[in-house]
């Protein structure tokens, strides 16, 4: 069994080598998801309906900041999140009165129970499993009593990095639904809705959440 220094190891190096590919793949990934015509997730929909008005949102790792320029247009005081710069600087350009911030979705510079809701499509993916139970737990601190969460997870039950295809070198943490229901509750979080959905914003099968926090 590998050490706790080679677990660690091995953790940063994955988390690293994703953010890598993001650097250097900026533009294609722009091509994808920052050119097309927005269509707004159906459970991003689903999640806004739940939220107070004039919410206070993060968009966790962000992309190219379209649902969080959806969400600044519904009254929402959102910021913007994620540790591509290259995607950070395309999504200021098309909204230049949303904030946008560089940061790690393992280290969030943001004040204890300062949120009404956080939303994460398909970004929490990227964090290896062992990492995911603290990274929930501290999401359930930065909300307030009853705040949200909104997300988006691959489905599946063999985690690693993408070889081949579109933006290869990536890691997917890939779930369970019972499995990420559990991390979740464990942290703190309510589980109001949890789907498997296939082929809708994404392909392939994924889970959309929503949970409360308790
Ligand atoms: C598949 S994209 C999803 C982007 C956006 N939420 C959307 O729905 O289009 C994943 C995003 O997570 C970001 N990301 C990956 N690992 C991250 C980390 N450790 N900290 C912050 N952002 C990260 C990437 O830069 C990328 O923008």
């Amino acid at each position: 069994m590998a050490d706790r220094s080679t677990t660690h190891h091995t953790i940063t190096h994955v988390v690293a080598q994703t953010l890598r590919i993001y650097e250097k793949h900026a533009e294609i990934f722009l091509q994808q998801w920052g050119r097309k015509k927005y269509k707004r997730p159906a459970l991003l929909k689903e999640w806004v309906a739940l939220l107070p008005s004039r919410a206070v949102v993060l968009d966790l790792g962000c992309g190219a900041g379209q649902d969080t320029r959806y969400l600044a247009t519904l009254g929402h005081r959102v910021v913007g999140l994620d540790r591509t710069m290259p995607l950070l600087r395309f999504a200021r350009r098309r909204s230049a009165s949303v904030p946008f911030v560089l940061a790690d979705m393992r280290a969030l510079p943001i004040r204890v129970s300062a949120l009404d809701g956080i939303w994460a499509a398909a970004s929490l993916i990227h964090l290896p499993k062992k990492t995911v139970p603290s990274v929930f737990a501290a999401l359930h601190r930065l909300v307030k009593p009853e705040g949200l969460l909104g997300g988006t997870f691959t489905f599946g039950s063999n985690s690693r990095i993408k070889q081949g295809g579109w933006m290869a070198g990536r890691y997917f943490a890939r779930w369970k639904k019972d499995e990420l229901a559990r991390a979740l509750a464990r942290a703190g979080w309510q589980v109001l809705s949890i789907r498997v959905v296939t082929n809708q914003e994404r392909k392939g099968r994924w889970i959309n959440v929503i949970a409360r926090r308790n």
